[in-house]
């Protein structure tokens, strides 16, 4: 078995939650990650790290970033090619553009086919750990769980479910979602890096028959993820209404049904309550907020500082395909250029921009402990940022004066052309212009593991 490595870079991280916590950005300069058996065994100044480990092989990334792996909350598989539609809110652009593809995947030949373009593009762009929102059709989800499994990224997933409102192509009955749900998260959840996740497409979509399919699947199981959305459109929130009277209020239509709990990880809420604010940090539910989609479907300017004050976790999604492509960095901006527009914004700098993509998504999905930033212990999820010569963020980052100006520069300009080389657990997931890895079957510690025990 390999030994040590000691990875030699500009290395940066938000090893503490900077909105609660005060934590601030952590960077090496001239830095390294020493990393054994897929672990972070230290970070820090480079020199100091190779005096203390001098049998460590040297991986030398100077000029580059090391960050830790991105983390995306919300992203949809099977709405890639939807990407990039101008001119429409949610309803219209669903009807147009999201759900005649989603359709497709009821062929299971080209549901695989696009599943291994989606992961290749996640971890393309960075991301190291997702929680996906899974196509409408059982064949299409086993299809991609056993490419999420080859990828070695760390994936949350689940069947898409609805049984109103959508067209007939997308819809199911309660009893063949909790059958097929079942069958999904018996064969997948907890095996290697993946998990399941109960998928009621939104409360517009779903019947009181539908949710409780998924209150049954989830008991039924241990330790499943919930997601779902919420609270994205004024329309859509009015439909919930009409469609749920009973609920008090859109997250009441999820909540009667026992789906609101600590591993719900709910996107959008850009129009929450009070009462629904209170209610979410009180059932320990996440939120993933998405900035792009936000913006490009006219959704709102979301409430960031009322998330923090009521104490509800908060993760960043790409919501790709209403989101504008993977990018990560790119959410983060986004965000940052809402809170700008909102009166009582929240304002970010380049550590809790950098937080928000990478240990808040982690802390909203229950991964707090395994992955998020860079401290001993974590498992070696990392980024490497080195952007193409004679590009925009080459050049600026040739006259960052310092860790945060290069950090903001980073987050202003790294497209996926700028991501070098992704690692999970140590392991390659991608590499510019070449190969991928993946750990295959087995092969990584579980995304619910503890770190491997060891030296
Ligand atoms: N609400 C229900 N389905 C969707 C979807 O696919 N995208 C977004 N942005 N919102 C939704
Ligand atoms: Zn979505």
């Amino acid at each position: 078995m390999a030994g040590p490595l000691l990875l030699r870079g500009t290395v940066m991280h938000v090893p503490r939650d900077p909105f609660r916590e005060g934590g601030a950005l952590e960077a090496f300069e001239d830095g390294g990650v020493l990393v054994d058996a897929g672990v972070v065994r230290a970070t820090g100044d480079f020199g100091e790290l190779s005096r203390r480990h001098p049998g460590a092989a040297v991986d030398d990334r100077s000029g580059a970033l090391i960050l830790p792996g991105l983390v995306d909350a919300h992203v949809h598989y099977p709405q890639v090619p939807a990407i990039g539609a101008f001119g429409m809110r949610l309803l219209e652009w669903l009807e147009r553009r999201a759900l005649p593809e989603e359709a497709r995947y009821a062929d299971a030949g080209y549901a695989a086919e696009r599943a291994d373009a989606f992961l290749r593009l996640l971890a393309a762009n960075g991301t190291t750990t997702a929680m996906v929102f899974g196509a409408h059709f059982a064949p299409a989800m086993d299809a991609f769980f056993g490419a999420a499994e080859r990828s070695g990224l760390r994936i949350v997933a689940g069947l898409t479910v609805s049984d109103r409102n959508l067209g007939e192509a997308l819809r199911t009955t309660p009893e063949r979602a909790l059958k097929q749900g079942l069958e999904l998260a018996r064969r997948w959840h907890g095996r290697g890096r993946l998990a399941y996740a109960v998928t009621p497409r939104f409360a517009l979509s779903c019947g009181e028959g539908m949710l409780a399919a998924c209150r049954e699947l989830l008991a039924a199981v241990p330790g499943l993820y919930l997601t779902s959305h919420i609270n994205e459109n004024t329309e859509e929130i009015a439909g919930v209404r009409a469609l749920h009277p009973e609920a008090s209020d859109y997250l009441d239509a999820y909540d009667r049904f026992g789906l609101v709990g600590e591993r719900s990880v709910l996107a959008h809420d850009v129009h929450p309550s009070p009462r629904e604010l209170a209610r979410l940090a009180e059932a320990g539910a996440a939120v993933a907020h998405c900035p792009s989609s936000n913006l490009t479907l006219g959704s709102g300017l979301f409430p960031l500082r009322w998330h923090i004050d009521a104490g509800v976790r908060l993760a960043l999604g790409s919501d790709v395909g209403a989101g504008v492509g993977f990018g990560l960095f790119k959410e983060a901006l986004a965000a940052h250029q809402v809170q700008m527009l909102r009166p009582d914004g929240e304002l970010l700098d380049a550590a809790r921009a950098l937080y928000l993509a990478t240990g808040a998504g982690a802390r909203a999905l229950g991964l707090g402990e395994l992955v998020g930033d860079l401290a001993p212990g974590k498992q070696a999820d990392l980024v490497v940022v080195r952007p193409p010569p004679g590009s925009t963020l080459a050049e600026l980052l040739r006259f960052a004066g310092s860790a945060e100006a290069a950090l903001s520069a980073v987050l202003a300009l790294a497209r996926e052309e700028s991501i070098e080389e992704v690692l999970v657990a140590g392991e390659r997931v991608h590499r510019r212009g070449g190969g991928t890895g993946g750990s295959g079957p087995g092969g990584g510690p579980g995304l619910d593991a503890g770190a491997p025990a060891g030296p």
